[in-house]
This record gives C-alpha cells, sequence and structure tokens, in this order.
C-alpha cells in the first residue's frame, strides 16, 4: 500500500462508491453525506486514505472529527477528572473510522486512529482553543475492543458506547 490521508473533497467522488464496510451505515455516510457535512453544512470534517499502490487510486479508509461535550458526571470512570469542574468537559469526537472490508486486518485502523489522534494532539497544543478529550462512539462490541486497545474508556455498557481518552497525560 502507498498511502496518503487528505481531507475529503470534491476530487474524491469518483473513489466514493466503491468503498465497503461491514457496516453499511459507514459507507452510507461517506458515499452520501460526509462532503456535505464537511463543506455546507459545517458539521464534520473527514480525512481519507488513498491507496495509490497498486493502479488505480482506492479509498481505503476514512475518519470523521467533529467536537463535543461530554456529560460530567457520565466521566466518573476516570479518577483523573475527578477534581475538575461539575460542567461538561469539551473534546474532540472521532465520530467515524472505517477500513474497507477488503483491507481490513492490515494495519490502516491503527494508521486512521493515531492520524486522528494526532491531528486532535496538534490542535491541543497550538490551536486557540482548549479541550481535553479523545472521544468516540463504539457501534458494537468489536469497536470497543479496538478502541480499548487504543486506551479509550468506556462510559458505559450499551452501543453505540461512550469511549473516552483523557489527553492531559498525551500533551
Ligand atoms: C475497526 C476497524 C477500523 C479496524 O481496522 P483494521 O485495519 O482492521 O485494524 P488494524 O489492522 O489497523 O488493527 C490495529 C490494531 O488493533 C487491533 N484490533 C483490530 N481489531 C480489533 C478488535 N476488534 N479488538 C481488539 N483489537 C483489535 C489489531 O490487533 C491491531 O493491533 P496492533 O497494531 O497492536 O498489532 C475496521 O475493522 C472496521 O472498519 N470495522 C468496522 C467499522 C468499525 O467498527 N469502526 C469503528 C467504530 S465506529
Amino acid at each position: 500500500m502507498s498511502l496518503k490521508i487528505a481531507p475529503l473533497d470534491r476530487s474524491h467522488r469518483p473513489l466514493l462508491a466503491d468503498f465497503r464496510n461491514t457496516h453499511p451505515a459507514l459507507a452510507d455516510y461517506l458515499q452520501r453525506y460526509a462532503l456535505r457535512h464537511a463543506e455546507k453544512d459545517l458539521l464534520a470534517r473527514t480525512y481519507v486514505a488513498i491507496d495509490s499502490g497498486s493502479g488505480a487510486p482506492r479509498l481505503a479508509g476514512y475518519f470523521s472529527l467533529a467536537t463535543v461535550s461530554v456529560e460530567r458526571d457520565s466521566l466518573a470512570p476516570l479518577p483523573a477528572l475527578e477534581r475538575l469542574p461539575r460542567f461538561p468537559i469539551p473534546g474532540i469526537l472521532l465520530a467515524r473510522l472505517a477500513v474497507d472490508t477488503r483491507i481490513r486486518g492490515q494495519g490502516l485502523g491503527r494508521y486512521l486512529f493515531e492520524e486522528a489522534l494526532g491531528l486532535t494532539l496538534q490542535l491541543a497544543r497550538s490551536g486557540p482553543v482548549a479541550f481535553r478529550l479523545f472521544v468516540t462512539d463504539a457501534v458494537d462490541a468489536e469497536a470497543a475492543s479496538f478502541y480499548t486497545h487504543f486506551g479509550c474508556v468506556p462510559l458505559g455498557d450499551g452501543f453505540p458506547r461512550r469511549m473516552v481518552l483523557d489527553l492531559r497525560p498525551l500533551l
């Protein structure tokens, strides 16, 4: 694979239809909503991984980032946050993360997760705003186990399951 990550734009349109994921809603989001949400509605920005390794370029995976604020009382599983004031805690939301079904298990999920976290840390270090959390909503048990592997802590039991990473130790 020869990968490049870029913010989704109109030039990627011809590549969207071929994307497949075990969760059809994740392919559907990319194909129908991601561009509009980034450019018109300003709800989330999507980043795509383009594989130009063999033959025609392919969209290998993507993630979307937005902002979020997390109910203070739901953060009890993170003792380090205990002394924070009792108002909602701000964060960056990894709203979606998906790898094309045909290349699962080859390291792209890790690459995308680390890129999303890297962009978040960059913003936290040098952006004009402050926020404390990296947040995601795991769609099922497999996704929750994936995020646990990267240190995210579950805030509940059901699905989608909110999971958070305290950014402070990483800054
Ligand atoms: C979850 C998903 C993004 C993982 O992508 P992937 O390319 O198959 O994952 P990788 O090959 O990069 O694996 C990265 C690491 O996570 C681990 N991992 C992968 N899936 C895992 C799981 N379900 N539970 C625990 N660990 C997992 C791998 O062992 C690997 O560990 P290592 O790097 O320490 O060796 C992908 O399978 C996917 O698109 N799933 C469906 C959509 C989804 O669930 N998205 C996330 C929630 S919205």
